[in-house]
């Protein structure tokens, strides 16, 4: 037995805690007309697990396009950066991190790695499993939005620093959330530091929609679990069985919309929020966007913010890009 002689280089901090007004923007989106949801509240355990079976769907090809262009360019990516902390936003389970950390293994590095997700659970254990992968790798855990994380950033003792966002999670943010949200970003780098933006490029109607209506129907449960997530997270009734899901691409905003549609008039109580929402039959919610992007246009955006492109890095078919960039001023 010598378990002593593991000494833990984890830490989690819960930025929830700070959290005021839990909820607002619930309320916000269930009173107006159309009714609306954060995309934030798939997250809790199950819908977590949903995710990283929709990773793994023959459908839904972002991920693994993801992953074979950081499995291509990592170690390109490390030899750029050079030792870093890297921070990384929306980390889930960890899965394609592995590809980088390996990179920056190999080359010697001592990174610190410092995961942001509002699941608390994926985020704990994909911490402790990390430790068992990379002992030597510091580990310094955030549960919280982007927002709430980004404000708890310390300065890093490293050489620079990596905050990283990958799987086009940016997607979920309209262009005005994606100003707000690259700016923050944008303030925690300090002159020199690296930004690595994962993004989904546009390409058929077809092949978005089938990617967002899975065959096997992971994608419909993902959706519905957010009303079983607000059900324990506020103490609601939703019934899942009188919602159904949809997901369109919408051509001229070049987003796909997923939607939930109700399938019979009835009211709705949140008790944690004291709220009481009134559904029509054929009424709908939309839960989340997720934005497809023009390669040229967002490295123009991130340029216009003093994040400049020193590579982007695209698969054969130009699926996915990923956009490496470095603060400028
Ligand atoms: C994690 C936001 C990138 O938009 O493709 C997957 C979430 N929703 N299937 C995406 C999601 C439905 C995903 N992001």
């Amino acid at each position: 037995m010598s378990t002593a002689s593991l000494t833990t280089l984890i830490t989690i901090l819960d930025c929830h805690s700070t959290l005021k007004n839990d909820g607002e923007d619930v309320i916000q989106g269930l009173t107006k007309n159309p009714k609306t949801l954060p995309a934030k509240y798939f997250y809790d355990s199950r819908g977590s697990q949903l995710f990283e079976q929709i990773c793994e769907l023959p459908e839904y090809y972002p991920t693994r396009t993801e992953a074979s262009i950081l499995r291509q360019y990592a170690g390109e990516i490390a030899r750029i950066t050079g030792d870093c902390e890297l921070v990384e936003l929306g980390s889930g389970s960890s899965t394609k991190t592995r590809l980088l950390l390996n990179a920056y293994q190999s080359r010697n590095y001592s990174c610190k790695y410092v995961p942001v997700d509002v699941s608390a659970s994926i985020l704990k254990e994909s911490a402790l499993q990390l430790q068992v992968e990379y002992p030597a790798l510091q580990v310094q855990g955030l549960i919280g939005t982007y927002e709430q994380a980004l404000a708890q950033l310390m300065p890093t003792s490293r050489p620079s620093r990596m905050i990283f966002f990958l799987g086009s999670s940016l997607g979920n943010f309209t262009p005005q959330e994606c100003d707000v949200l690259l700016n923050q970003i944008k303030d925690v780098l300090a002159p020199g530091d690296y930004f690595l933006l994962g993004i989904d490029l546009q390409k058929s109607q077809q092949i978005l929609e089938a990617a967002y209506n899975d065959s096997q129907g992971i994608t419909a449960a993902f959706n519905l679990n957010m009303l079983d997530h607000l059900n324990w997270r506020f103490q609601g009734d939703f019934d899942t069985n009188l919602f159904t899901h949809q997901a369109i691409y919408n051509q001229q905003e070049n987003q796909i919309e997923m939607y939930l549609h109700c399938q019979t008039s009835h009211v709705v109580n949140l008790e944690k929020l004291g709220l009481n929402v009134t559904w029509k039959t054929g009424e709908s919610i939309l839960t989340e966007i997720s934005r497809k992007f023009d390669l040229d246009t967002v490295e123009k955006e991130l340029d216009s913010k003093g994040l400049k492109t020193i590579k982007s890095f695209t698969d054969p078919q130009k699926w996915f890009g990923l956009i490496l960039c470095q603060a400028t001023k």
